[in-house]
């Protein structure tokens, strides 16, 4: 018999394992025995590590690190390999930082366009969000700090976030908010997670078993450390029994663990358990023969500069206005208080202090020289009525004479941020009126936004010649700007969220944000395009959408099956068709029209970004499996491929297809349950159960043809229990037999 090693878990003592589920400070977790104290740190698109000594929230009060894209933006840029890059770079610093744990990637759904954490998101989609975030993970690991995607789950609100219920039904939480979670879990495997503030179905996400353990670690094998969100914990001994590790901040409340294992309330096994992980979460982000990388805050500026450029989604280009000719299209008109003070990136807990920042109007001024630049603010930020008057005026005189005019309108921080949900998708009124103004000016105009998530456009959009949708661009946002505006930059960005028409059209709009404690997810798997797409509603721009300097021809479309059943080989070659160099992002979707309204018309199942010279072409090849046509069961709690004929459409947007074809899926194999509640028509629909059943078949189909040919159809609907008493010859125990053969069949 071997002895336990002096540090294994059982020589701490109860008290010890019980202080290792919660942290020892607001930013660190505790040490015990051989376990050693851990640093977490936000945040998503940049490091927030707390100067010593500061205040708790630390907003403000960081030690500069580089500013990226936040998830709004580098998720616009569907480019994997850059959110890969990134996340080295996070880790890098990170590490340099001394910091064992990051709190990011930011993953839930934009499930409206209202949510003021939205700029932390990737998409209203689940198959890009989970991709974006998995590289990142995957990048930041690679430095040998744990990345922690957050908030798990059906976080996607701001209201009301601490307690509110997100009624879900089992199919929509399966197939629209669990599914980027899944991808990250089980394909990037990440050291830590985040559990989410609010409750799902009544149960706050802190404290579910069936989510925290048996999904998460049963179904998916996560074997990292689960972290509350910050306050998350309502429950000491319900979240650890539940499976979460690790509270944070600290509450102090150790002695609620003691005593729930002394009177047999909890199992002291878990906590043994617990202390497992975090030895391993130490163990994998202490790794000495991993070198902390020196940080080159040049090269980690150029980075988010670049993928700044990528993140831009350029809506309209009337006329190919943009990219502007420095020498021909100066004079310029800068208009915009954003172009002198970026917004950049997000309020709240994942505001980093750059390492450096310039705004558009410094870098355009820089490139095209002071002399072709004229500059007026146009507004406030805080919209203020009583300056708005002169502010337009003397925007007017700087405009007039410019023979362009770059406006930079969007969001400033009072209207968006982590904590609160806005409650209206337009600009600000100042901006709208100074936009109205200037269009009677007869210059051409460009809008270049800065927000959060989408503002409406489309009242305005036609006066304008262009729309360049900048997000949040991070701290080199202001170079990419004036490198994409002028052309030494292509705007390489697509919607990952729909620009709607207005609203109400959005499909949570009946049921967001809740009222009473619940806010109810009536519109279900039918979130975003899948929305929009599937009952045909005019849409500004659509998901997936967004223009570059120049143009795509999409040939040759191969679908091939693959070796295993169910999978599929899906080619295009994809050819740059214009003068100048650019970026195309070849999108996927399969489409269904067989089994709608119960599922939706089309759905993401791949994207690759490819960046072409003029006249290049790329043979682009994306896989599908059976998920990609599964849709779950709530029924029978599985996956289930439904037999029949599907559509791969290969398009640069949701609703831009350029090549598709139809392939007859089969069904998968599985055998489904019967029961006595099962209705006739499960029962006839059944490899087994339906032959059983064919005397029935055979007297309602002479029912039917004797001129009652409704009477099947209603039949089908009923419980087979229930004709036992209808006298058609099935008695109850035949009918139990019955189950009991099927079940044995499968
Ligand atoms: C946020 C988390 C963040 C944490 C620590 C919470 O309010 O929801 O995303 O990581 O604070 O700052």
């Amino acid at each position: 018999m071997t002895s336990p090693s002096p540090d294994s878990p059982a020589e701490l003592t109860l008290e010890e394992k019980a202080s290792l589920t919660s942290g020892s400070a607001t930013w660190y977790s505790t040490a015990a025995g051989d376990i050693s104290r851990l640093m977490l740190t936000d945040g998503p698109h940049g490091l927030r590590r707390q100067q010593e000594g500061g205040d708790n929230l630390g907003i403000g009060d960081s030690v500069p690190a580089t500013c990226f894209p936040p998830a709004v933006g580098l998720g616009s840029s569907w480019n994997v390999d850059l959110a890969h890059r990134i996340g080295e770079a996070l880790g890098r610093e990170a590490r340099a930082q001394g910091v064992h744990v990051l709190l990011g990637p930011g993953m839930n759904i934009k499930r409206s366009p209202l949510g003021g954490r939205n700029f932390e998101y990737v998409s209203e989609d689940p198959h890009i969000t989970g991709r974006i975030a998995a590289a990142l993970v995957r990048g930041i690991q690679s430095r040998g700090v744990a990345a922690t995607p957050k908030h798990f789950a059906v976080n996607n609100q701001e209201t009301d976030r601490m307690r509110v219920s997100a009624d879900v039904d089992e199919r929509t939480l399966r197939e629209i908010y669990l599914p980027a979670f899944e991808h990250v879990v089980t394909e990037a495997k990440p050291w830590a997670l985040m559990s989410a503030y609010n409750r799902i179905n009544g149960t706050f996400a802190s404290e579910d078993p069936a989510l925290l353990t048996d999904l998460l670690r049963g179904e998916w094998g996560f074997d990292g450390v689960l972290v509350s969100d910050w306050g998350a914990v309502n429950d000491r001994v319900a979240s650890v029994a539940a499976g979460l590790d690790l509270e944070m901040p600290p509450s102090d409340t150790d002695a609620e663990i003691v005593d729930a294992v002394n009177n047999g309330t909890l199992d002291e096994a878990v906590l043994d358990t617990v202390a497992e992980r975090l030895r391993l979460l130490a163990a994998r982000t202490t790794d000495p023969a991993l070198a902390t990388d020196p940080v080159d805050v040049d090269a980690h500026h150029r980075l988010a500069a670049d993928a700044a450029a990528e993140a831009m989604v350029l809506l309209r280009n009337e006329g190919d206005l943009l990219p502007l000719d420095p020498a021909a299209d100066a004079r310029i008109a800068v208009i915009g208080e954003f172009a002198r003070t970026p917004r950049y990136q997000g309020g709240g807990s994942s505001r980093v202090v750059p390492t450096r920042l310039s705004g558009a109007l410094e870098e355009i001024t820089a490139l095209i020289g002071p002399e072709n630049v004229a500059f007026a603010p146009g507004f406030s930020l805080t919209d203020n009525p009583d300056t708005a008057a002169a502010l337009t005026e003397e925007a007017v005189a700087a405009a007039t004479g410019a023979n362009r005019i770059l406006l930079f309108l969007g969001l400033p921080d009072g209207f968006e941020s982590e904590g609160f949900d806005r409650d209206t998708l337009a600009l600000p009124a100042g901006q709208l009126a100074l936009l109205e103004r200037l269009t009677t000016l007869n210059i051409p105009i460009v809008v270049v936004l800065s927000n959060g998530a989408t503002v409406e456009v489309a009242e305005w959009a036609s006066s304008v010649e262009a729309i360049l949708e900048t997000w949040l661009l991070g701290q080199g946002g202001g170079l990419a700007t004036a490198e994409v505006l002028f052309g030494l930059a292509s705007p390489g960005g697509r919607l990952t969220e729909t620009i709607p028409l207005r609203l109400s059209d959005t499909p949570s709009f009946l049921h967001f944000p809740g009222r009473d404690g619940h806010v109810g997810y009536g519109e279900g798997v039918y979130v975003g395009y899948r929305h929009y797409n599937t009952l045909d509603v005019p849409v500004a721009y659509e998901f997936g959408f967004g223009l570059g300097y120049t143009r795509f021809d999409y040939d040759d479309l191969a679908v091939v099956p693959g070796t295993d059943p169910h999978t599929w080989l899906v080619s295009a070659t994809v050819t740059n068709v214009g003068e100048r160099a650019g970026s195309e992002v070849v999108q996927l979707y399969v489409g269904t029209t067989e089994n709608t309204p119960t599922r939706p018309a089309q759905e993401l199942r791949g994207f690759a970004k490819v960046h072409l010279v003029s006249g290049e072409s790329e043979r682009v090849t994306l896989h599908l499996n059976a998920r990609d046509f599964a849709t779950w069961d709530a029924g029978q709690h599985r996956w289930r491929v439904d037999a029949g004929a599907y559509t791969v459409q290969v398009g640069s947007s949701s609703r831009r297809i350029h090549l598709s074809e139809t392939i007859a899926v089969p069904g998968d194999d599985w055998v489904s349950e019967l029961s006595e509640y099962s209705t006739v028509g499960e029962w006839f629909a059944h490899p087994v159960g339906g032959p059983l059943l064919q005397s029935v078949r055979d007297r309602m189909e002479a029912f039917a043809a004797g001129g009652a040919p409704e009477l099947l159809r209603m039949v089908e609907q009923v419980p087979i229990i229930k004709l036992v008493s209808w006298k058609m010859g099935l008695t109850l125990e035949r009918v139990r037999e019955m189950v009991a053969f099927v079940a044995s069949q499968r």
